[in-house]
């Protein structure tokens, strides 16, 4: 029995969309075996790059990558309308970053709203303040601020997220004269693997600087979010969790995602109880 099976009271693949494949990168003239949700798919390049996928699924292309609909098709109304076309004019290339953890698509989703975690994890030197909180229908968004460490200093920095759904996330990172925008996605492969996509590309603020940039914050944000990755990979999810003030969001954060769901134990996705 799988971690995900035990300890999760609600579906282990909810319904939204999902990144699938990355289209552009894949062979041509072929066909490829995409794992997604436990299953197999067929999806099929021609020789001038165009995908089919043989199979009942809605799919949406943005930029080369192919997202598909785990669900109803007839109900993937909203399709992922924030998944980054990363800018080439002023921006560096695109960088990527894959990784495979155990996890339940929830935990990600609820990170955003987790603001004691920042300091934690990620270098801030103080809980980051909520600026908004906006939630529109099957998307949320979050706009923070909170002093850090970068480079030795204490940085002013500006976090904006959204939530397209519960498995595309689009940031913008903005401290000091560095601009980061980040494309994170989570793909339930088989089983309880979750697999993460991380694209970013910074914007380019003067040749020495972005030299420099392009030198050391790749291999930060892969510090950045492994540091995640035990915390996802060991949280035991509690329907009744006891939230202090600065996870009250999380409440909200469960509250939207129950649209994903078509479990009937659905509200066992509480909505937290704030001591
Ligand atoms: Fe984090």
């Amino acid at each position: 029995m799988s971690i995900i099976a035990d300890s999760y009271p609600f579906e282990r693949y909810p319904h939204c969309w999902y990144f699938f494949a990355e289209v552009r990168s894949m062979r041509r003239g072929s066909c490829h075996k995409v794992r997604f949700c436990n299953e197999t798919y067929d999806l099929d390049i021609d020789r001038n790059g165009n995908p089919t996928l043989r199979a009942e699924l809605a799919t949406v292309m943005v930029d080369g990558r192919m997202f598909a609909y785990w669900g109803d098709p007839k109900k993937a109304i909203a399709a992922p309308s924030t998944a980054v076309t990363f800018p080439q004019e002023g921006w560096s290339q695109t960088f990527h970053r894959g990784y495979n953890v155990k996890t339940h698509i929830q935990e990600i989703v609820e990170n955003a709203a987790d603001l004691a975690h920042f300091q934690c994890l990620h270098h801030y030197v103080d809980i980051p303040t909520v600026d908004a909180f906006t939630i529109d229908k099957t998307r949320f968004t979050v706009n923070m601020r909170a002093p850090r460490q970068m480079f030795g200093l204490t940085t002013h920095s500006v976090l904006d997220t959204t939530y397209d759904g519960l498995a595309v996330v689009e940031t913008d990172i903005v401290a000091r004269d560095l601009s980061v925008k980040i494309m994170l996605t989570g793909t339930p492969r088989y089983d309880d693997v979750l697999e993460l996509n991380l694209w970013f590309s910074l914007k380019k603020c003067g040749p020495l600087r972005d030299l420099f940039y392009r030198a050391v914050v790749p291999r930060m944000m892969t510090r950045e979010f492994t540091n995640d990755v035990p915390i996802w990979e060991n949280k035991i999810y509690k329907s009744r969790a006891v939230l202090c003030e600065s996870e009250r969001n999380i409440a909200l954060v469960r509250k939207w995602s129950r649209q994903f769901y078509e479990d009937p134990k659905r509200r066992s996705i509480s909505s937290g109880v704030i001591s």
